[in-house]
């Protein structure tokens, strides 16, 4: 069912477990992942990012991600991922989205505190709630280390993080900690000590963004460092495709069925990441 993660995140926040938010594409991925969360009766962050949004369409997005989550008996937040402006985020609150990210993260400081106090000042009184991002999480674009391996990418600050908090009334908050989306040559080196100090200075549950590439003990130990949302998207891509090319070299043609060999893949990799997140039977 479509749901808020606003009282999931938080009994996820106590209970030292975390709730995973998955990426879908179209529709089978959406209901690939949705059921697979029934299945293990964990709470799930069905999420489209804002290039992915824009290229299907608002409306698509959202009736895509509704079908798939009002299929299902377990709560299922319909979310925003990487909103990049105001009229993205609003559109996505009209459609019928139940959460949203909104990614200030490469302006200034105060711009992002502008941008997202805006957000949050429009989707609350709707019941929708916020998340947004401090410091810079790398993309496979970005060079994230210097030829010596020193890290380039800017760090969440603790203090500035609490303040951003505070000021903009956020739900959610993405801080970096060295970690980076997409497939990488080797895994990131995620800053846990920085981690333990904005999980003190923060009230509200983090997210981790880039869970793909980050080991399975990586895993654990975020959550463990109170990590409350953990977000995967290309690892699902990458079972997708493994799900396609299984069936295209057994001679599939048909689309339809295409699809549901490629679901069948993106359901084994939502258990693997739910078991890590440990938040299966938790509704
Ligand atoms: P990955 O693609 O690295 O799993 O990151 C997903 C993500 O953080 C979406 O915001």
């Amino acid at each position: 069912m479509l749901a808020s993660m606003k009282e999931p995140l938080l009994a996820a926040m106590g209970g030292g477990y975390a709730i995973p938010g998955f990426n879908f594409f179209h529709q089978s991925s959406a209901e690939g992942i949705a059921e697979e969360a029934e299945a293990r009766r964990s709470p799930v962050f069905l999420m489209i990012s804002g290039v992915y949004a824009r290229s299907l369409g608002v409306e698509v997005a959202a009736a895509m991600g509704r079908r798939a989550a009002e299929k299902v008996s377990t709560p299922v937040a319909l979310h925003l991922d990487h909103g990049d402006g105001y009229e993205l985020a609003e559109a996505c609150v009209r459609a019928g989205f139940t959460s949203v990210m909104i990614d200030g993260s490469r302006l200034p400081l105060a711009e992002n505190i502008a941008l997202t106090k805006k957000v949050v000042a429009m989707a609350h009184p709707r019941g929708v709630t916020v998340e947004a991002e401090i410091g810079e999480v790398g993309g496979v674009e970005d060079a994230v280390y210097e030829e010596g391996g020193e890290r380039k990418l800017a760090l969440a600050d603790p203090g500035r993080a609490a303040e951003f908090v505070e000021t903009t009334g956020v739900d959610c908050l993405a801080p970096a900690i060295g970690n980076v989306h997409g497939l990488t040559k080797r895994e990131p080196r995620l800053d846990f000590a920085l981690l333990a100090r904005v999980r003190a200075a923060v009230p509200i549950p983090l997210a981790m963004h880039g869970g793909t590439g980050i080991s399975d003990d990586g895993i654990r130990r975020l959550v463990r460092g109170g990590m409350a949302k953990i977000n995967v998207g290309t690892e699902l891509k990458v079972a997708w495709r493994r799900g396609l090319i299984a069936f295209f070299e057994d001679g599939g043609y048909e689309p339809r069925l295409a699809m549901l060999a490629a679901k069948a893949e993106i359901r084994k990799t939502v258990a693997w990441k739910i078991g890590l997140a440990g938040s299966e039977g938790k509704v």
